[in-house]
């Protein structure tokens, strides 16, 4: 789990904010629910075989005896929340977005952590592929505004309830033939979960499901031509992918299109953001029976891949130098004022030498710095000083305030 601190959290809140405002274009609206819920809606809907409720979860009793969990996603949740305050009444069809603290108990490394961010965004209600398509361009819009590239969109389809049951049973069959080259997890959840072993990241797994049967030869006519029709929208809208069917989540709840935006250059955790369809599960958590389709980014693998491309925020526009008692209660006088009108203005309040702070005023990176002594109060004037060329200029202090402000902020009306 990790702390958050100064030097970066300028880069969390550009991608927040990135994320509200593109979100928000494409008629979403945001929810947030709490980070704690029922430890059963996990285990109903993310599924009880998985890796995160066999063993990810962070689960505790409170003190009433009721078994809680710490969110391992958001989907769970906002379809809790989604049910539990009928927001199908309000209008059956729903675009949610979340932004916030997830909980996994995974071995950490980089990319992965115990306490990881994700923003999250769903749609409830809606089945036409072309949902599929936008939700994707959403996704690759939201990338390339904040600048991350070396990502690949890759889709696939795992079929639906309908279908899914047949290729199980076609590659628990085949798996069969293969035991003995599979690692030791997947010997034990071929049978349970038998599509994850598709997923092992162990080579010898890898080698022995080369040639396994695959999902996208065994969907159903309305799967297949669901999935058809996505890419069919995604070619219309531009938007490079590429069908990769060895593709499956480690979330039960999803059915037909799944997708995630993979990079290559976080080492293992090489998805930066996942997601895909979901039609049985507000049903499954006793909701009506809507459809529904989402994704969540890593916020931690986002701040990596951008990392040192983001200008950090200026210092202040103007540092105010009050040498001795009097002209330091005058430059307070004086920023308090500006920040008021939204300028980015600071002081020393430790009685500090002019040389100190002026150090102070250069390390902060100030753009301009405002100088006031006893001589210049006892002359009603004060010195800006532009730190950028070294120029000063004297200013009337009574005049200070809507000078100093005509001066930063020249465009205001
Ligand atoms: P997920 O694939 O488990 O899906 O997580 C989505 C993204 O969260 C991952 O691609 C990754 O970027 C980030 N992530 C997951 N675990 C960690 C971790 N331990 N540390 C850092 N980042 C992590 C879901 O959570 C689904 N709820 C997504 C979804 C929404 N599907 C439909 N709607």
């Amino acid at each position: 789990m990790n702390d958050i601190l100064p030097q970066e959290s300028h880069l969390w809140q550009e991608l927040e904010a990135a994320a509200r405002s593109i979100f928000g274009t494409y008629s979403f609206s945001e929810i947030r629910v709490p980070v704690v819920e029922k430890t059963e809606l996990f285990c109903r809907s993310i599924g009880e075989t998985t890796d995160i409720v066999e063993k990810e979860m962070y689960t505790f009793e409170d003190k009433s005896g009721n078994s809680l969990t710490l969110r391992p996603e958001g989907t769970a949740p906002v379809m809790r929340s989604f049910i539990q305050n009928k927001l199908y009444s309000l209008d059956p069809v729903a675009k949610l977005y979340y932004l916030g603290p997830m909980f996994r108990y995974e071995r950490p490394q980089k990319g992965r952590y115990r306490q990881f961010h994700q923003i999250g965004a769903e749609v409830i209600g809606l089945d036409d592929p072309k949902i599929d398509a936008q939700v994707l361009a959403m996704l690759v819009h939201y990338f390339s505004a904040v600048g991350i590239e070396d990502v690949e969109l890759q889709i696939n389809s795992l079929g639906c309830r309908d279908c899914r049951p047949g290729y199980r049973k076609i590659l628990i069959d085949f798996l069969q033939t293969r035991l003995d080259s599979l690692c030791e997890d997947c010997r034990r959840r071929y049978q349970s979960n038998p599509l994850r072993v598709l997923d092992c990241k162990v080579p010898g797994c890898k080698d022995a499901t080369m040639e396994a049967p695959s999902v996208l030869d065994h969907l159903c006519n309305g799967c297949a031509d669901h999935f058809s029709e996505v890419q069919t929208h995604l070619q219309t809208l531009n938007l490079p992918y590429r069908v990769n069917a060895r593709m499956v989540r480690g979330l039960d709840y999803y059915t037909k299109t799944t997708f995630e935006m993979v990079t290559n250059r976080l080492g293992s955790q090489n998805a930066v953001a996942a997601g895909g369809r979901y039609d049985g599960l507000v049903r499954d958590l006793d909701g009506p029976d809507l459809p529904g389709i989402g994704f969540a980014m890593g916020l931690e693998r986002l701040v990596l891949m951008k990392g040192d491309s983001s200008e950090p925020p200026g210092g202040p526009e103007l540092f105010l130098c009050g040498i001795g008692d009097r002209p330091s209660n005058t430059a307070f006088m004086i920023m308090s004022a500006l920040q008021k009108n939204m300028i980015r203005a600071e002081m020393d309040y430790q009685g500090k030498s002019l040389k100190a702070q002026m150090r102070r005023a250069n390390k902060l990176g100030a753009a301009m710095v405002l100088i006031i002594g006893d001589e210049e109060l006892t002359r009603g004037s004060a010195q800006l000083k532009n730190m950028a060329d070294g120029s000063q200029q004297s200013l009337v202090l009574e005049a200070a305030i809507p000078e100093l402000l005509k001066l930063l902020r020249p465009n205001r009306g």
